[in-house]
Protein backbone atom coordinates (compact mmCIF):
# COMPACT_ATOMS: atom_id res chain seq x y z
CA UNK A 1 0.00 0.00 0.00
CA UNK A 2 1.06 3.53 -0.82
CA UNK A 3 1.67 6.06 2.50
CA UNK A 4 0.24 9.63 2.14
CA UNK A 5 3.89 10.75 2.42
CA UNK A 6 4.80 8.55 -0.82
CA UNK A 7 1.76 9.93 -2.50
CA UNK A 8 2.36 13.42 -2.07
CA UNK A 9 6.56 12.64 -2.49
CA UNK A 10 5.34 11.42 -6.16
CA UNK A 11 3.22 13.71 -7.33
CA UNK A 12 5.05 16.46 -6.08
CA UNK A 13 8.02 15.15 -8.02
CA UNK A 14 5.94 14.34 -11.18
CA UNK A 15 4.09 18.05 -10.79
CA UNK A 16 7.65 19.22 -11.66
CA UNK A 17 7.75 17.43 -14.65
CA UNK A 18 5.11 18.76 -15.90
CA UNK A 19 2.73 15.54 -15.53
CA UNK A 20 0.42 13.89 -13.24
CA UNK A 21 2.40 10.43 -14.39
CA UNK A 22 4.59 8.54 -12.94
CA UNK A 23 7.74 7.80 -13.85
CA UNK A 24 8.76 4.54 -15.44
CA UNK A 25 11.70 2.83 -15.02
CA UNK A 26 12.96 -1.00 -16.89
CA UNK A 27 16.16 -3.14 -16.15
CA UNK A 28 17.80 -5.11 -19.01
CA UNK A 29 20.94 -6.89 -20.07
CA UNK A 30 21.62 -10.81 -20.63
CA UNK A 31 21.31 -13.91 -18.42
CA UNK A 32 22.95 -13.40 -14.85
CA UNK A 33 23.79 -9.48 -15.14
CA UNK A 34 22.15 -8.72 -11.97
CA UNK A 35 18.78 -7.24 -12.51
CA UNK A 36 16.89 -8.99 -10.61
CA UNK A 37 19.30 -8.60 -7.51
CA UNK A 38 19.32 -5.25 -8.66
CA UNK A 39 16.04 -4.18 -8.69
CA UNK A 40 15.50 -5.71 -5.65
CA UNK A 41 17.87 -2.64 -4.11
CA UNK A 42 16.91 -0.42 -6.41
CA UNK A 43 12.79 -0.86 -4.88
CA UNK A 44 14.42 -0.76 -1.34
CA UNK A 45 15.79 2.48 -1.40
CA UNK A 46 13.05 4.21 -3.82
CA UNK A 47 10.68 3.26 -0.66
CA UNK A 48 13.20 5.16 1.31
CA UNK A 49 12.98 8.22 -0.59
CA UNK A 50 8.96 7.59 -0.14
CA UNK A 51 8.12 6.69 -3.48
CA UNK A 52 6.43 3.40 -3.02
CA UNK A 53 6.94 1.56 -6.66
CA UNK A 54 4.88 -1.05 -8.82
CA UNK A 55 7.02 -3.85 -8.99
CA UNK A 56 6.20 -6.38 -11.72
CA UNK A 57 8.13 -7.98 -14.66
CA UNK A 58 8.08 -9.54 -18.81
CA UNK A 59 7.59 -11.58 -19.78
CA UNK A 60 4.74 -11.69 -17.18
CA UNK A 61 3.03 -8.98 -14.81
CA UNK A 62 -0.42 -10.22 -15.31
CA UNK A 63 -2.20 -13.70 -15.22
CA UNK A 64 -2.32 -14.29 -18.59
CA UNK A 65 1.03 -12.62 -19.01
CA UNK A 66 2.46 -15.30 -16.90
CA UNK A 67 1.14 -17.97 -18.37
CA UNK A 68 2.54 -16.63 -21.74
CA UNK A 69 6.04 -16.48 -19.87
CA UNK A 70 5.65 -20.45 -18.77
CA UNK A 71 4.93 -20.97 -22.32
CA UNK A 72 8.16 -18.82 -23.47
CA UNK A 73 10.28 -20.24 -20.93
CA UNK A 74 9.23 -23.82 -20.81
CA UNK A 75 12.40 -25.89 -22.57
CA UNK A 76 9.66 -28.61 -23.40
CA UNK A 77 8.51 -26.13 -26.51
CA UNK A 78 12.23 -26.17 -28.02
CA UNK A 79 10.35 -26.03 -31.56
CA UNK A 80 8.57 -22.65 -31.04
CA UNK A 81 9.13 -20.83 -33.68
CA UNK A 82 10.97 -17.28 -33.69
CA UNK A 83 7.51 -15.26 -35.41
CA UNK A 84 5.09 -17.11 -32.61
CA UNK A 85 7.62 -16.07 -30.11
CA UNK A 86 7.74 -12.56 -31.21
CA UNK A 87 4.03 -12.30 -31.39
CA UNK A 88 3.50 -14.09 -27.79
CA UNK A 89 6.14 -11.33 -26.28
CA UNK A 90 4.02 -8.79 -27.56
CA UNK A 91 0.87 -9.89 -26.72
CA UNK A 92 2.23 -10.92 -22.89
CA UNK A 93 3.53 -6.82 -22.82
CA UNK A 94 -0.25 -5.79 -24.23
CA UNK A 95 -1.89 -6.99 -21.45
CA UNK A 96 0.76 -6.24 -19.30
CA UNK A 97 0.71 -2.35 -20.26
CA UNK A 98 -3.11 -2.32 -20.50
CA UNK A 99 -3.91 -4.13 -17.42
CA UNK A 100 -1.04 -2.67 -15.04
CA UNK A 101 1.71 -0.85 -15.84
CA UNK A 102 -0.46 2.10 -18.10
CA UNK A 103 -3.06 2.38 -15.39
CA UNK A 104 -0.36 2.44 -12.29
CA UNK A 105 1.43 5.72 -14.15
CA UNK A 106 -1.56 7.15 -14.97
CA UNK A 107 -1.94 6.80 -10.96
CA UNK A 108 0.94 8.78 -10.73
CA UNK A 109 2.79 5.50 -9.22
CA UNK A 110 6.45 4.73 -10.43
CA UNK A 111 6.72 1.62 -12.13
CA UNK A 112 10.17 -0.83 -12.03
CA UNK A 113 10.11 -3.43 -14.52
CA UNK A 114 12.45 -6.49 -15.02
CA UNK A 115 12.57 -6.33 -18.55
CA UNK A 116 10.54 -4.86 -21.30
CA UNK A 117 10.74 -4.11 -24.83
CA UNK A 118 14.76 -3.27 -25.27
CA UNK A 119 14.59 -7.40 -24.14
CA UNK A 120 12.73 -7.88 -27.32
CA UNK A 121 14.93 -6.18 -29.72
CA UNK A 122 18.11 -7.61 -27.80
CA UNK A 123 16.57 -11.75 -27.87
CA UNK A 124 14.56 -11.92 -30.93
CA UNK A 125 16.19 -9.17 -32.86
CA UNK A 126 19.79 -9.78 -31.95
CA UNK A 127 19.52 -13.43 -30.96
CA UNK A 128 16.67 -14.75 -33.11
CA UNK A 129 18.11 -12.58 -36.12
CA UNK A 130 14.13 -11.85 -36.68
CA UNK A 131 13.84 -7.91 -39.04
CA UNK A 132 13.87 -4.69 -36.74
CA UNK A 133 11.15 -3.19 -38.98
CA UNK A 134 8.57 -6.12 -37.57
CA UNK A 135 9.75 -5.46 -34.06
CA UNK A 136 9.33 -1.30 -34.79
CA UNK A 137 5.62 -2.12 -36.03
CA UNK A 138 4.42 -4.26 -33.32
CA UNK A 139 5.99 -1.92 -30.56
CA UNK A 140 4.23 1.18 -31.90
CA UNK A 141 0.60 -1.37 -32.20
CA UNK A 142 1.13 -2.24 -29.04
CA UNK A 143 3.03 0.81 -26.78
CA UNK A 144 1.23 3.47 -28.71
CA UNK A 145 4.61 5.57 -27.90
CA UNK A 146 4.69 4.65 -24.45
CA UNK A 147 8.45 4.35 -23.67
CA UNK A 148 10.19 4.16 -19.97
CA UNK A 149 11.17 7.17 -18.45
CA UNK A 150 15.01 5.17 -17.73
CA UNK A 151 16.42 2.34 -18.85
CA UNK A 152 19.31 0.45 -16.71
CA UNK A 153 21.20 -1.61 -18.85
CA UNK A 154 23.62 -3.84 -16.89
CA UNK A 155 26.28 -5.04 -19.43
CA UNK A 156 28.65 -8.08 -18.33
CA UNK A 157 30.52 -10.69 -20.57
CA UNK A 158 28.91 -13.18 -21.85
CA UNK A 159 31.02 -16.21 -19.64
CA UNK A 160 30.33 -14.09 -16.84
CA UNK A 161 26.81 -13.87 -17.05
CA UNK A 162 26.07 -17.37 -17.76
CA UNK A 163 28.11 -18.30 -14.58
CA UNK A 164 26.25 -16.32 -12.45
CA UNK A 165 23.08 -17.84 -14.20
CA UNK A 166 23.93 -21.08 -13.82
CA UNK A 167 24.36 -21.15 -10.38
CA UNK A 168 21.21 -19.88 -9.46
CA UNK A 169 19.13 -22.42 -11.53
CA UNK A 170 18.41 -24.69 -13.80
CA UNK A 171 18.63 -23.32 -17.53
CA UNK A 172 15.24 -22.08 -18.92
CA UNK A 173 14.69 -22.64 -23.21
CA UNK A 174 16.60 -19.26 -23.74
CA UNK A 175 19.31 -20.21 -21.10
CA UNK A 176 19.93 -23.34 -23.44
CA UNK A 177 21.07 -21.33 -26.29
CA UNK A 178 24.89 -21.21 -27.83
CA UNK A 179 27.33 -19.01 -26.62
CA UNK A 180 27.05 -16.97 -30.25
CA UNK A 181 23.29 -16.30 -29.51
CA UNK A 182 24.17 -14.10 -26.48
CA UNK A 183 27.03 -12.57 -27.88
CA UNK A 184 24.16 -11.51 -30.74
CA UNK A 185 22.30 -10.14 -27.63
CA UNK A 186 24.60 -8.41 -25.55
CA UNK A 187 26.05 -6.42 -28.46
CA UNK A 188 22.33 -5.51 -29.48
CA UNK A 189 21.58 -3.99 -26.34
CA UNK A 190 24.86 -2.10 -26.69
CA UNK A 191 23.93 -0.89 -29.46
CA UNK A 192 20.55 0.03 -27.92
CA UNK A 193 22.29 2.21 -25.27
CA UNK A 194 23.94 4.39 -27.97
CA UNK A 195 21.35 4.42 -30.17
CA UNK A 196 19.00 5.81 -27.57
CA UNK A 197 21.11 7.54 -24.82
CA UNK A 198 18.61 10.04 -23.79
CA UNK A 199 17.22 7.11 -21.80
CA UNK A 200 19.23 4.27 -21.29
CA UNK A 201 22.20 4.32 -19.16
CA UNK A 202 24.58 1.36 -19.45
CA UNK A 203 25.76 0.06 -16.25
CA UNK A 204 29.35 -1.87 -15.77
CA UNK A 205 27.55 -5.27 -14.39
CA UNK A 206 30.77 -6.87 -13.58
CA UNK A 207 32.03 -5.24 -9.92
CA UNK A 208 30.62 -6.01 -6.13
CA UNK A 209 26.90 -5.48 -5.66
CA UNK A 210 27.24 -2.34 -3.82
CA UNK A 211 29.16 -0.64 -6.60
CA UNK A 212 26.50 -1.65 -8.92
CA UNK A 213 23.62 -0.25 -6.67
CA UNK A 214 25.69 2.69 -6.11
CA UNK A 215 25.75 2.92 -10.36
CA UNK A 216 21.58 2.90 -10.30
CA UNK A 217 20.74 5.20 -7.87
CA UNK A 218 23.65 7.92 -9.19
CA UNK A 219 21.76 7.32 -12.43
CA UNK A 220 18.21 7.12 -10.91
CA UNK A 221 19.22 10.60 -8.85
CA UNK A 222 20.07 12.90 -11.59
CA UNK A 223 17.78 11.78 -14.22
CA UNK A 224 14.53 11.25 -12.44
CA UNK A 225 15.19 13.52 -9.35
CA UNK A 226 16.31 16.34 -10.67
CA UNK A 227 20.08 16.00 -9.89
CA UNK A 228 21.77 16.69 -6.02
N1 LIG B 1 27.49 -7.79 -8.75
C1 LIG B 1 27.44 -9.12 -8.59
N2 LIG B 1 28.54 -9.84 -8.39
C2 LIG B 1 28.48 -11.20 -8.26
N3 LIG B 1 27.34 -11.93 -8.30
C3 LIG B 1 26.19 -11.26 -8.51
C4 LIG B 1 26.17 -9.83 -8.66
N4 LIG B 1 24.87 -9.45 -8.85
C5 LIG B 1 24.14 -10.58 -8.83
N5 LIG B 1 24.91 -11.67 -8.61
C6 LIG B 1 24.47 -13.08 -8.52
O1 LIG B 1 24.39 -13.56 -9.85
C7 LIG B 1 23.23 -14.38 -10.02
C8 LIG B 1 22.34 -13.76 -11.10
O2 LIG B 1 21.83 -12.51 -10.63
P1 LIG B 1 20.38 -12.03 -11.03
O3 LIG B 1 20.11 -10.76 -10.31
O4 LIG B 1 19.41 -13.14 -10.82
O5 LIG B 1 20.58 -11.76 -12.59
P2 LIG B 1 19.52 -11.53 -13.76
O6 LIG B 1 18.21 -11.21 -13.12
O7 LIG B 1 20.08 -10.40 -14.57
O8 LIG B 1 19.51 -12.80 -14.57
C9 LIG B 1 22.54 -14.46 -8.65
O9 LIG B 1 22.93 -15.64 -8.04
C10 LIG B 1 23.08 -13.22 -7.91
O10 LIG B 1 23.14 -13.44 -6.54
MG1 LIG C 1 16.35 -12.05 -13.31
Amino acid sequence: MMTTASISATEARSSRQGAGRGRFITLEGGEGAGKTTQLKRLVDWLQGQGIDPLVTREPGGTAAAERIRALLLDSANAELSADAELLLVFAARADHLTLCIEPALAAGRWVVCDRFTDATYAYQGGGRGLDRSRIEALERFVQRGLQPDLTLLFDLSVASGLARARQRSAPDRFEAEDLAFFERVRAAYQEIAERSSERVCLIHADQTEAAVAAAVKASVTQRLLGGA
